[in-house]
C-alpha cells in the first residue's frame, strides 16, 4: 500500500494581516497534485497575499498552510516548487544577465560544490526558448521591457524543473504572441502532471487549460469550483451565480471581469 500523497497546498483558516489590516479572512484551499486552478479577482482583493502565504513568504496572523504534508515555515524542498512573483524587482545593484536571473532558478537544485553542470546549461536553455527568449541570455535585466522581464522570470521557474508552479499574473504586460507561447509551455507542463496555481486578472488563452477557479472577493472565497465558461453559455440550473460579464474590454481577454451577481 502506498500513503496519500498530501495535497501541494493545504490553507486551513488562513489569515493575513497586512499593515494591521486583514487581507484573508478564513480562506480554506487545498491544491492536490495535478490541478490547474486559477485564482481571479478585482485588484487588491487579496489574490498575491494568498499566493505569498501558501508559500509561506507572509506569515499567517490565524489559520494554518501546508506545503506537501509540511507546514509553511519548515518547508526546505524548494527544488519542487516554481514560483513567478508578480513584478521583478532589479532595484539598482549589479545588473544580472538574462542567463543569470533564469540560472538562478537552478539554484535549488545545485550543490554548492557542483558548479553548474551541462543539464543545468540545457534546462537554462530549454526555459529561455519556451519564453521566446533564446540567445538573448547575454543581454542586461536593465535593456528588457515589461513584457520581457516577465519571461524571464517564468523562464527562471521552468529552469527549475519543479513539480508545481506558482504564477502570478504572467500574462499581465507580455504581448499576445508570449501569451501564445506561454500557454503552449502550460500545455505541456500540464501534460507531465505538474500543479499549477496561476494568479490571473484575465485567462485569456490560458482560460481551457484551467480544472479549477477561485475568485476572491476582500480576502475571501467568493467562489470554488468549475472552471469559467465562456461568455453567453448558459448557466445549468443550480450553478452559483459566479461569471464573466460580457462583453470583453479591448485589453481583457474574452472574460472580462469577475463579479458576484
Ligand atoms: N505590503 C503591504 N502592506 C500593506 N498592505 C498591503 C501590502 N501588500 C498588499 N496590501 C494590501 O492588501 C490587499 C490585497 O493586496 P494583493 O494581495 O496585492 O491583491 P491582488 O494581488 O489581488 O491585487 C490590498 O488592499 C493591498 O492594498
Ligand atoms: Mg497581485
Amino acid at each position: 500500500m502506498t500513503p496519500r500523497k498530501p495535497p501541494v497546498f493545504a490553507m486551513t483558516g488562513g489569515e493575513a494581516r497586512l499593515d494591521g489590516r486583514l487581507v484573508l479572512r478564513g480562506v480554506d484551499l487545498r491544491v492536490p497534485a495535478g490541478e490547474v486552478l486559477a485564482v481571479l479577482g478585482a485588484n487588491g482583493s487579496g489574490k498575491s497575499t494568498l499566493v505569498r502565504a501558501l508559500l509561506g513568504l507572509i506569515p499567517l496572523s490565524g489559520g494554518r498552510t501546508e506545503i506537501y504534508g509540511v507546514p509553511a515555515a519548515r518547508f526546505r524542498d524548494w527544488r519542487r516548487i516554481g514560483y513567478v512573483p508578480q513584478r521583478l524587482t532589479v532595484g539598482g545593484g549589479v545588473p544580472a544577465t538574462v542567463r543569470e536571473i533564469v540560472s538562478s532558478g537552478r539554484v535549488a537544485r545545485q550543490s554548492r560544490l557542483r558548479p553548474a553542470s551541462r543539464a543545468d546549461r540545457a534546462a537554462v536553455d530549454r526555459a529561455l526558448a519556451a519564453v521566446g527568449l533564446a540567445g538573448h541570455g547575454h543581454h542586461s535585466a536593465h535593456q528588457l521591457s515589461g513584457g520581457e522581464h516577465q519571461r524571464v522570470l517564468i523562464a527562471r521557474a521552468l529552469a527549475g524543473e519543479p513539480d508545481a508552479f506558482v504564477m502570478d499574473e504572467p500574462t499581465s504586460g507580455v504581448d499576445a504572441a508570449s501569451q501564445a507561447a506561454l500557454a503552449g509551455t502550460l500545455r505541456a507542463l500540464i501534460g507531465q502532471g505538474r500543479t499549477v496555481v496561476l494568479v490571473a486578472h484575465e485567462l485569456g488563452t490560458l482560460e481551457p487549460l484551467i480544472t479549477r477557479c477561485i475568485v476572491l472577493d476582500d480576502g475571501r472565497v467568493a467562489h470554488d469550483g468549475a472552471p469559467p465558461k465562456p461568455v453567453g453559455e448558459h448557466a445549468l440550473p443550480g450553478h452559483d451565480h459566479v461569471h464573466p460579464h460580457g462583453p470583453a474590454v479591448p485589453d481583457g481577454g474574452p472574460l472580462g471581469t469577475w463579479d458576484r451577481t
